[in-house]
């Protein structure tokens, strides 16, 4: 190799390991997080043995609506309507084999997927106990009653306030579980106060800053009731209301909050060591239905459980994605165009985490004291990254974050 080669290389190199040391070292570079980058454990998925033993029930799955909608994150139903939120802001609903978009909470825009934080992102749903209302937890846009008669919007907790914390108070990035109690009062989930949807992979990688908060309707305040989970997500609410169960989805794991009897005010783990990343919960009288959004098994960890114990690696990734995706930013901020919203769109919800995964989609069926009654399992795809599970008769319904279809299966465990 010719002397001058070698030199071209040495500075090439000493360049990219410059950059490196820079990225890695120099302070008051992003991320700017609510709490230092620590490191904290995940429990390592259980066996898939006993009932969560392999079958292949969401094989074989049907896709309705397919092509009409997109990402149908949360599905409630009541007698023959249901309810979904959907990618691209819109609240719609489904009645005799036909769809129809009935509000949304952010605003009207053209490229659904990519301008998220203006279109909205309904991400819970849950019926109102206090008059005929729908509550919607849009991600950027906050907490909300829905009247289903004219479509009227109330504001109940806004993306401007500073809510409180366990330690520190600060607003909330992504609302995205809600479920209302007898009295009206309403529980509820901010995932993250790092990062918004847009860039949920980030808000995995910095440590847990997801609340759980109560509601109170007739005060409308909220008191923070878990904080620090691991982007928590769906809620449900026991059938006697004496606890609350929380999804923690980094955490693969759910976490159990008292609110009545002797034990208010403290909580424990109800299950963890899901083989997956648990989403929207939906109670009934015996339990819960639990659907992992994607898998990770002994050999195959999740991403962000297997970095949880490993935080310069995790502040060194974030600090690479967030200065990447500056740039592209600055130009959309100025130029808004569809390039950069997707490279910015690309990294934040990155499929690149996605291809390490095992190819196995789960829902998993719950007893009230956090036992597993059953589990389906799906390998061919049909059924995939399911969100939510809606129960109608002897169908499944599951949604998904990013599936341009409705997903139903027979019921077959329970
Ligand atoms: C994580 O688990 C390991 C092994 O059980 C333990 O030594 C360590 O203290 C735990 N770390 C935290 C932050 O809890
Ligand atoms: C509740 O409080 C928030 C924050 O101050 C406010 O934006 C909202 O309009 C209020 N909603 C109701 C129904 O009073």
């Amino acid at each position: 190799m010719a002397i001058h080669q070698m030199v071209k290389y040495f500075l090439k190199a000493s360049c990219f390991v410059a950059s490196i040391i820079f990225l890695a070292a120099v302070p008051g570079l992003p991320p700017h997080t609510t709490f230092p980058t620590a490191e904290f454990n995940v429990t390592l998925p259980r066996e898939l043995e006993g009932p969560l033993a392999i079958n292949k029930l969401l094989d074989y799955a049907d896709h309705i609506l397919k092509n009409e909608i997109n990402g149908p994150e949360t599905i409630i139903g009541r007698g023959d309507t249901v309810y979904m939120g959907l990618n691209g802001g819109n609240v719609a609903i489904f009645k005799k084999g036909l769809v129809m978009p009935i509000f949304q909470i952010g605003k009207p825009c053209k490229r659904r997927s990519f301008d998220e934080a203006v279109c909205g992102r309904p991400l819970g749903l849950a019926f109102d106990t206090k008059g005929n209302n729908i509550i919607v937890a849009d991600a950027y846009y906050g907490i909300w009653r829905v009247d289903l008669k004219k479509y009227r919007k109330t504001l109940l907790v806004s993306p401007k306030q500073i809510l409180p914390g366990k330690f520190i108070n600060r607003k909330a990035k992504i609302f995205n579980g809600v479920a209302v109690d007898s009295k009206g009062d309403i529980y509820w989930t901010d995932s993250s106060s790092d990062f918004t949807f847009e860039d949920s992979v980030l808000a995995g990688l910095t440590n847990p800053s997801g609340r759980l908060f109560k509601y109170d309707r007739s005060k409308n305040i909220s008191t923070v009731l878990l904080d620090e989970l691991f982007f928590a997500n769906g809620v449900a609410i026991s059938p006697q209301e004496d606890f609350v169960v929380v999804a923690e989805t980094g955490g693969m794991r759910l976490m159990k909050y008292y609110v009545d009897g002797i034990r208010t005010g403290e909580s424990e783990i109800f299950i963890d060591g899901l083989p997956g990343h648990p989403d929207n919960l939906t109670p009934d009288e015996n339990g819960i239905w639990v659907p992992l959004v994607s898998s990770a098994d002994k050999n195959n960890p999740s991403g962000f459980a297997a970095l949880s114990q490993s935080p310069q690696k995790r502040e060194f990734i974030i600090r690479l994605l967030t200065i990447f995706e500056m740039p592209f930013k600055f130009v959309e901020h100025i130029i808004p165009n569809p390039f950069c919203k997707y490279f910015i769109h690309f990294i934040g919800h990155s499929k690149m985490f996605s291809a390490l995964l095992p190819k196995r989609t789960t829902i998993i069926r719950l007893d009230w004291n956090g036992n597993i009654v059953g589990a389906m399992h799906g390998f061919d795809g049909s059924a995939s990254m399911v969100s939510h599970v809606y129960e109608s008769g002897k169908e499944l319904l599951l949604g998904s974050p990013v599936n341009r279809y409705v997903t139903r299966v027979f019921l077959k465990v329970k």
